[in-house]
């Protein structure tokens, strides 16, 4: 019991939180979604979603834990209190608010399709011609993601394949068994900078949450419906953390940008 962290919450004039009797709060994430979040084999957690956690967990004066779980069972682990919010690079949208509440957006990136240098796609200019060039493709995209719905709705023509992890996908991009996959701008870099990404590019075209509501809006804090009060918390604490400058500076460590 962490009485000091305890005692300064409830100095704030709001009750206590799920986990605050144990003077922690509990941060689900997937863990192999880099540079958001990677997970070491002892179950440490780090990235740009476990410095957003831990700045997070400062603010609140509450012990960070991590727990690890697979991106598409993140909604209901949460709803069945395995932990008490989730942070995994997830974007606020209509459909996963009516399982759970976000926090505001702490972040946005545009989404893009990559593809080899060489390929008829990695030219593509505009929304349109994309679209015709993708149709019959072989399309990548994590199950249960923004990107999933996004190709299902805007691409019927493409073969879409799904994965449980970034990491699967990449491999069949590398190995040609996808012609291209489509994810966050910063996912897509990660797999540039590796060797096996050497032949493949952006496709120039930005897809951003103004295109499709399927994308949502911006990253959002994930939090069950009944805690209204961690949600004001930690909206609160995200402000400080813009204010602060610690936001920026996470960014710019994970993101270079
Ligand atoms: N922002 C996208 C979404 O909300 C992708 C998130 C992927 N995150 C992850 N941990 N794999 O669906």
């Amino acid at each position: 019991l962490k009485l000091l962290s305890f005692a300064a919450i409830l100095a704030c004039g709001l009750g206590p939180i799920a986990h605050a009797a144990e003077g922690e709060l509990v941060i689900g994430t997937e863990g192999a979604y880099p540079p958001f979040s990677m997970a070491d084999a002892n179950g440490n957690v780090t990235g740009f979603d476990a410095d957003v956690g831990n700045a997070v967990c400062a603010k609140l004066q509450l012990k960070c834990r991590f727990v690890v779980q697979a991106f598409d069972g993140l909604i209901p682990a949460l709803n069945a209190k395995r932990f008490d919010i989730i942070i995994s690079g997830m974007s606020i949208t209509d459909e996963r608010q009516k399982q759970i509440d976000f926090s505001r957006s702490y972040g946005e990136f545009p989404n893009h399709f990559i593809a080899k240098k060489d390929s008829e796609l990695a030219g593509a200019k505009d929304l349109d011609t994309l679209k015709k060039d993708l149709g019959g493709m072989r399309v990548g995209v994590q199950a249960g993601t923004t990107h999933a719905a996004y190709v299902e709705k805007n691409l019927p023509d493409a073969q879409l394949m799904t994965y449980d992890t970034l990491d699967q996908m990449q491999i069949d991009l590398a190995s040609g068994r996808l012609d291209t996959s489509f994810a966050d701008v910063t996912a897509q870099n990660d797999f540039l900078a590796k060797p096996d990404g050497a032949d493949f590019q952006l496709v120039d075209v930005v897809i951003d949450s103004s295109s499709d509501a399927t994308l949502g809006t911006g990253l959002g804090i994930g939090i069950r419906k009944d805690e209204a009060e961690l949600k004001e918390r930690i909206n609160q604490a995200l402000c400080d953390l813009g204010a602060d400058g610690s936001m920026k500076a996470a960014s710019e460590k994970w993101f270079k940008m």
